[in-house]
């Protein structure tokens, strides 16, 4: 891997929790966002853009909540170019020592023509005053020209020439609909920074969707024309196909920084538990053959692969897994481990828990031992993710019976702890899913709809532990829950339970009543 030393550097922007959060079923609670940015910062994000602080109070809060545990990176907040958006996102900033105002406006005839009933002087009118009444705020404002590769190059100039004049630091080219070309976008970005009058005083910036799968690779070629930060995010979650993925623009940087010598802040070594958390917080599962991340991105089935690897691990590995903080896998402690050693495997995993949730995941452990012969680095990261995930849950499960095969009735009987109180429910059902879903229904009345239930083993073998994901729908709004269980129907119950888990808290979050259980 190289690193290099004098390269000049890329900021790294992450929108996980803004682009990323407007994928359908990846909303995020408070406290899921105070997560994350405790991790993007420790990583060495440079920029963390939180949330859309005028959509919603919960969504401000969420915003303000991160600000409060930032230390280095800039908290930034998205705002269309309405004086109500942008006064709301000065307000939350102040709550981080560092903070940028992110103002944007479409630029394209089709959305100008379609979304904004605008003309081309209007908007231009419109970049002006949004950049000028954010600079009354703050220095650092950065302008977004929406749907830009979609834009005349005449009219982009003009904009991006207005937003310089009033003052943004950072000029974000977006390629919206992920329309474009690497060779087309780069040119975009040689063409502002040549002809734009103050570019050479700006930090040019892309943001490139994935619709044709060429996120990164575009955003590489923003770079060679001339873009010093790179918007992206977490396993490249996002609006319909997604952003440029963070984890595969950083190493991508590393590892051909003979050939594109830039480097970013970014500690690789964070990019698994980074990406590990964002799956477990939005119930989004990773891809396995996902680049850098995926479960088999350094794995080699092929005899001729893994002879190639025992001789010389560069015939087919271009980086090393412990460069992206993907630990071999290796066979932890048995039933006769200690709670030393278990604490001890939790730090080298990157968990510090408190002394109570080590109790918890150590007994969980010990249980898990008396179900499972081997028990693998993977089990131990999915217990105890399921352990934070659940922990102070309003709705949780205490017990489930499960009647299936042949003969039939399928029936589930279940205990559920609903706000303190104790409430017992049977359903039938087609099978014994159904039967499960069907009881927690009786016994936590709600309106949202299944929209997706998946089931992944987490390691190999009959005895492996799975995880499952659902996912729920609710006044438009739909939400994930995830659990891990060695009983795939306890971990399908649980999973249900934490996704209506997380419609309660956006509820209570929104305050606008978009999600309603
Ligand atoms: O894709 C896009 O154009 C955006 C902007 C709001 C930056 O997300
Ligand atoms: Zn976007």
């Amino acid at each position: 891997m190289t690193a290099q030393s004098n390269a000049a550097t890329v900021k790294i922007f992450d929108t996980t929790m803004r682009d990323g959060e407007q994928s359908p079923g990846a909303a995020m609670t408070l406290e899921d966002k105070v997560e994350l940015g405790r991790i993007l910062e420790q990583m060495g994000v440079d920029i963390i853009e939180a949330g859309f602080p005028a959509a919603s109070n919960g969504d401000f809060e969420a915003v303000r909540a991160v600000g409060g545990v930032l230390q280095n990176s800039i908290l930034c907040g998205l705002s269309r170019a309405s004086p109500k958006d942008i006064e709301r996102c000065a307000e939350v900033i102040r709550s981080a020592p560092r903070g940028r105002i992110h103002t944007f406006i479409s630029t394209s005839p089709i959305h100008r023509k379609h979304k904004l009933n605008m003309s081309q002087e209007q908007v231009l009118d419109a970049v002006t005053a949004s950049v000028t009444l954010a600079r009354n705020f703050t220095d650092d404002v950065e302008w977004s020209a929406e749907d830009a590769t979609r834009t005349e190059r005449d009219f982009l100039r003009r904009c991006v020439e207005a937003a310089i004049k009033a003052g943004a630091g950072t000029i974000n080219i977006p390629d919206t609909v992920g329309y474009s070309f690497p060779d087309e976008y780069r040119a975009i970005f040689e063409d502002l920074i040549a002809n734009v009058p103050g570019a050479d005083s700006v930090v040019f910036s892309s943001h490139c969707h994935n619709d044709l799968g060429l996120a990164v690779a575009n955003s590489l070629a923003a770079v060679q024309g001339g873009a010093r930060q790179i918007e992206c995010a977490v396993n490249g979650l996002g609006e319909r196909a997604g952003n440029a993925a963070l984890e595969e623009i950083v190493m991508a940087l590393r590892v051909r920084g003979e050939d594109l010598p830039f480097q970013t802040a970014v500690d690789p070594a964070h990019l698994m538990r980074a990406s590990q958390t964002v799956s477990r917080i939005t119930g989004f599962p990773v891809q396995y053959n996902k680049a850098i991340v995926g479960k088999n991105a350094f794995s080699h089935e092929s005899g001729i692969h893994q002879d190639g690897m025992l001789k010389n691990t560069q015939t087919y590995e271009i980086m090393r897994p412990e460069d992206v903080g993907q630990g071999a896998t290796s066979l932890v402690m048995g039933k006769l481990s200690g709670r030393h050693a278990f604490k001890n495997k939790l730090e080298e995993l990157g968990y510090a828990l408190s002394d109570n949730a080590l109790a918890d995941a150590f007994h969980r452990f010990k249980e898990l031992c008396d179900r499972k012969r081997h028990v693998f680095d993977e089990d131990i990261i999915a217990l105890v993710d399921d352990q934070i995930a659940h922990a102070d849950a309003a709705i949780q499960v205490t017990r489930l019976r499960v009647v299936a095969g042949t003969d039939g009735p399928q029936t589930a009987e279940i205990d559920l702890l609903v706000n303190d109180e104790q409430v017992w429910k049977t359903a039938r059902g087609a099978g014994p899913v159904d039967a499960i879903f069907n009881a927690i229904k009786a016994a936590a009345p709600h309106e949202a709809t299944l929209e997706l239930y998946q089931v992944q083993a987490v390691t190999e073998g009959t005895d492996a532990q799975a995880t499952v994901s659902v996912r729920l729908s609710a006044n438009g709004r739909s939400v994930s829950g995830r659990a891990s269980d060695a009983d795939t129907l306890v971990a399908s119950a649980r999973a249900y339970v934490a996704a209506l888990n997380r419609l309660v808290a956006l509820q209570g979050r929104s305050g606008d009543a978009n999600a309603a259980a």
